[in-house]
């Protein structure tokens, strides 16, 4: 099961998930605060997360996030991000 660890303030929370949600659908699930206020529809920036490891399992960057100008590296909407292994990543406040 992947792990994922969430940095919100400094402050670290990891969840085990099943494969194939998305970031902000494994946070929402967990109770975890992750602004979303597109609905997860990628068409804000709200729930934007900056990757601190394992950004080399969560899925493909998608035309959403890139049509949003999310196309640093380190960079992904956790709405699109799909994660299919561990990754830590910090919860950008918006
Ligand atoms: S919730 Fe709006 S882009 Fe992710």
């Amino acid at each position: 099961m992947p792990k994922v660890t969430f940095y919100i303030n400094g402050k670290a929370t990891e969840v085990e998930t099943e494969a194939g949600k998305t970031v902000l659908q494994i946070a929402l699930d967990n109770a975890i605060p992750v602004e979303h206020a597109c609905g997860g529809n990628g068409f804000c920036t709200t729930c934007l997360c900056k990757i601190k490891s394992g950004g080399e399992n969560l899925g493909d960057r998608n035309d959403k996030e890139e049509n949003m100008g999310i196309t640093e590296e380190n960079e992904r909407l956790g709405c699109q991000a799909v994660v299919n292994g561990d990754v830590e990543l910090e919860v950008v406040e918006s």
